[in-house]
């Protein structure tokens, strides 16, 4: 039985699919839950704890299935859940060779990595680097905070420097999206803090192409007047 120390996990089932932000939290969380809770002994990898809200859904649903999770923080996170299904690691998430020493089934194969710890696009870029080579063919990675609207001028955060961090840390994911597109599907979940979750459609041993910027294109004189020509 999983035990949360922040809070009690029933009322993230109960606000699934309902109103608020607090509603959206739960169903992002509970999309995760969803696809976990379909396999069979899953090996989780988190990547940022702190009061362990998504340690206590990850762990929930991969107790039922008698798999793995493995959570990891620089911080001591190790008292925020309690379930026989859990380990934890105080580790910065991009030393790999030492997590996979501690833990490693997950040299198996990974089957969901939930990615939420260090918000700049740059780590985010290298724990995608680093980690999903590791995934399973039909496996997934989330990554939280991918949706700036929030953070936006006049929204219920209204911060700029955020804004720009979890814009960029969207733009880290369709770079890789783009860049291998036909080896993967790709959704995205607006508001809260915004959950994106691929799925790798290919085997585990295909190396990805490195992450692709295509360039947006901004309207021109020559591009407002083929517009205008054409109306
Ligand atoms: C937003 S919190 C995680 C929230 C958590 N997933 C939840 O749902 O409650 C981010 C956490 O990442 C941790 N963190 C920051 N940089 C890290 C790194 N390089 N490696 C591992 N953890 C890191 C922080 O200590 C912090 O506890």
């Amino acid at each position: 039985m999983v035990d949360t120390k922040y809070y009690n996990l029933q009322t993230v089932f109960d606000a699934e699919g309902g109103p608020g932000v607090f509603g959206k939290h739960a169903t992002q969380l509970m999309a995760m839950h969803r696809r976990i809770s379909r396999i069979k002994a899953p090996v989780v990898l988190e990547c940022g704890v702190d009061k362990g809200w998504s340690a206590g859904v990850l762990a929930h649903a991969v107790e039922r299935n008698g798999g793995s999770l493995i959570s990891l923080d620089i911080r001591d996170c190790s008292d925020a859940i309690e379930s026989e299904c859990w380990t934890f690691l105080q580790i910065d998430d991009t030393e790999q060779e030492r997590i996979l020493q501690e833990a490693p089934i997950l040299k198996e194969g990974i089957d969901f990595i939930f990615i939420d710890s260090l918000h700049f696009a740059r780590h985010v870029r290298r724990l995608l680097e680093l980690w999903y080579p590791l995934v399973r063919q039909g496996g997934w990675i989330a990554f939280h905070d991918v949706d700036p609207g929030p953070y936006m001028r006049g929204q219920r955060k209204d911060y700029v420097e955020n804004e720009i961090v979890w814009r960029s840390i969207w733009q880290v994911v369709l770079d890789f999206f783009y860049a291998n597109e036909d080896d993967l599907l790709l959704e995205y979940h607006l508001g809260d803090m915004g959950l994106a979750i691929m799925q790798k459609l290919a085997p585990m041993s295909q190396a990805p192409n490195p992450p692709r910027r295509i360039p947006p294109r901004r309207v021109s004189l020559r591009s407002l007047a083929r517009h205008l020509l054409r109306r």
